[in-house]
């Protein structure tokens, strides 16, 4: 079985993802997780200056990148090194829009995520996999919330970890990233046809997960 979660960032895709993974027993893939990688992976190597990512510097290097989940914790390693914390960082989130944008990062991306796919069965989620990814997955979800609740609920989550970020700069990163995400030419954010959509503004994450198991067992 391979479940699709897609939608806007910050809507809680990756808790239900997870949540599903647990009560399925089937693996999780955070899709975003490979492009944060990218994104860090390019910052460390001063691919980007000026806020202008080196697309030749990252396009001759990208063959060393070698990226891989722990199936226990779910970390994302990057050359052998834990960088789960890494990747989540402000930083990382500014310009990780920009390097999903660009074809070639996204055809290696794909190839990654296509691979894991050929496992028992999984859940996903992103911003293609209903679209692109796994067009043919058998569930897929898109989820929305309003800008507001979503800036709140990753405010929460950045200082609770200690970083430092004003609310205002936590929205704006999110509006940025959804319009980048859903104006790219490539594997634009949309809604599949076929998904369901998921409005998690006014929800508990109790009652989405007890939406989406509910939805699955009746098909
Ligand atoms: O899910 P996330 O916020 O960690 O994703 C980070 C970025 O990666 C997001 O802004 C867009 C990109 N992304 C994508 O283009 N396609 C995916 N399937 C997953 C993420």
């Amino acid at each position: 079985m391979i479940i699709a979660v897609d939608g806007f960032a910050a809507t809680g895709k990756s808790t239900l993802a997870k949540m599903l993974s647990k009560h399925y027993e089937i693996p999780f893939v955070d899709s975003g997780a490979l492009y944060r990688g990218i994104t860090f992976f390019s910052i460390e190597n001063d691919f980007i200056k000026g806020g202008e990512l080196d697309q030749d510097a990252l396009r001759t290097r990208l063959s060393e990148v070698k990226m891989k989940f722990d199936p226990q914790t779910g970390d994302l390693y990057l050359n052998d090194k834990n960088v789960a914390e890494k990747i989540r960082r402000a930083e990382v989130s500014e310009y990780v829009s920009t390097i999903a944008a660009v074809d070639f990062v996204r055809a290696f991306v794909l190839r990654e995520l296509r691979q894991m796919g050929n496992q028992n069965g999984l859940i996903m989620d992103g911003r293609d996999v209903g679209t692109v990814v796994f067009p043919d997955a058998d569930f897929k979800f898109f989820f929305n919330a309003s800008p507001e609740v979503r800036a709140e609920r990753r405010f929460e989550e950045i200082t609770a970890k200690g970083q430092k970020i004003t609310f205002d700069e936590v929205l704006q990163n999110l509006l940025i990233r959804d319009k980048t995400d859903s104006e790219r030419d490539l594997a634009p954010l949309k809604k599949a046809e076929d998904a369901i959509e998921v409005d998690t503004s006014n929800l508990t994450i109790n009652q989405v997960f007890g939406f989406l198991i509910r939805t699955i067992a009746l098909k």
